[in-house]
């Protein structure tokens, strides 16, 4: 076994046994901060001034000349940038299954195979599609960034859970509203953690002579955002979906990708992150839980090469996580906590909801308007930035994706 196959086996076998925020994993990262009285004081980058130093005052200055600002230093020094490739990739949809009685008729399934192809190479992915048969017209959906390395990891009905997959998913429940379901699942284009960039999508992208990303280019989380983006470029040509009306959504280090994507793809209606926590809704210059030097050393290719710079330097980054929320702005965007999942920090992810708020505000949205995170349990969901924080751990549990339901509800209007 190679050494980065050990390494990685290591942390795969680490996060088997210690899930985020529980006391093992308290125990072993013993220089971690859990204790609020320990953040450092820290002053985050303002969102409404340009890098020139000059204030941002209408929502024209925003979308011309903060915004931009503020996408490029993420795209650069946080997630990498998708380089321009040297031969055009030809893209190709097939649907390949249609199931139009899952789940006892209620919903029609349908796989569907995204190819892409060079002079370089070619790589695929298969998404599935979901939509409820009883819909009157395009359906509303939520496009899932999915931990699944493949389609078939548990998307099958039930056996003995009437309206669930088998992986716990309460597809019923999405239907019953109108909702459409989509499942991109990460493992198809990039390997989960790095040591595999010769193969899947990076290559199709590498000019001459190269064989890994540059220092600012696109790292495991940009190139799941990137898939996302092109199984919205299906969704455009599917006329059981309306691709004007998709949220996006993902758990962990899925809602760090769907941050990103959301911020990034602009055809998406809404984002709702559950515990993205570090390079997800969390602020890094908190430094409570995990931080960016648990992260790449864990997890070196998550983001670019360029993020290592402000390993234990998080004072320097020019950004910080709300201005990711607020580049989002107007479109709605929802962060979910849990109490114990202390690694992600409910409370930085809290903050950097509150403080994007001021953006929302700017363009005429409703924001949080309280400092003080809401009661544990109580959810903010008529607002455009919403909020909940639930007792207990890692995880989406039923109480989380009813949330989710009724803040797609109030804004993507699905019946
Ligand atoms: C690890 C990692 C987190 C990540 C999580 C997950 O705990 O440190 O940043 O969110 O895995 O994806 O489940």
């Amino acid at each position: 076994m190679s050494i980065k196959r050990l390494f990685l086996a290591c942390c795969l076998v680490q996060l088997a046994v210690a899930p985020a925020g529980s006391d093992e994993r308290k125990n072993h990262d013993k220089d971690v901060v859990y204790d609020e009285a320990k953040v450092p004081p820290y002053d985050l980058p303002p969102l409404l001034v340009s890098s020139e130093g000059k204030p941002i005052t209408t929502p024209e200055e925003w979308f011309n000349v903060r915004r931009p600002q503020i996408m490029s230093l993420f795209g650069n020094l946080i997630y990498g940038v998708v380089p321009q490739p040297e031969s055009p990739i030809k893209t190709t949809f097939e649907v390949v299954k249609t199931d139009r009685n899952f789940m006892g008729g209620k919903a029609t399934r349908k796989d569907v195979r995204i190819r892409f192809e060079n002079a370089k190479g070619s790589a695929e992915m298969t998404i599935l599609v979901f939509t409820p048969n009883d819909a009157k017209g395009p359906a509303p959906a939520f496009l899932l960034h999915s931990f699944a390395g493949t389609k078939d990891d548990g998307h099958d009905a039930h056996p003995d859970r009437p309206g669930f997959l088998r992986n716990g998913i309460p597809l019923g429940e999405f239907l019953q509203r109108g909702f459409g379901f989509v499942v991109v699942p990460q493992g198809a284009l990039v390997a989960h953690n790095e040591v595999e960039f010769l193969k899947g999508i990076h290559p199709l992208f590498y000019r001459t002579g190269q064989s890994f990303p540059k220092a600012n280019e696109w790292g495991c989380i940009a190139a799941v955002s990137w898939s996302a983006s092109r199984a919205m470029d299906y969704l455009e040509t599917d006329r059981d979906i309306d691709a004007n009306r998709i949220a996006a959504i993902g758990h962990s280090k899925m809602g760090k990708a769907t941050l990103w994507t959301v911020a990034q793809d602009q055809r998406f209606a809404l984002a709702i992150s559950a515990q993205s926590g570090c390079a997800g809704a969390a602020l890094w210059k908190r430094n409570f839980g995990e931080n960016m030097e648990k992260m790449v050393t864990r997890f070196p290719y998550w983001l670019c090469r360029n993020a290592w710079k402000f390993v234990r330097n998080e004072d320097d980054l020019p950004v910080d996580q709300h201005m990711l929320l607020a580049c989002i702005a107007p479109r709605p965007v929802y962060v979910h906590s849990g109490v114990e999942d202390t690694w992600a920090d409910p409370r930085g992810e809290y903050l950097s909801a509150y403080h994007a708020s001021e953006v929302y505000r700017l363009l005429g949205k409703k924001g949080l308007t309280s400092e003080a995170s809401p009661p544990v349990g109580e959810a903010i969901v008529q607002s455009d930035v919403g909020y909940h924080n639930r007792p207990g751990g890692h995880s989406i549990e039923m109480f989380d994706w009813l949330k989710f339901l009724a803040f797609a509800e109030h804004h993507l209007n699905p019946k």
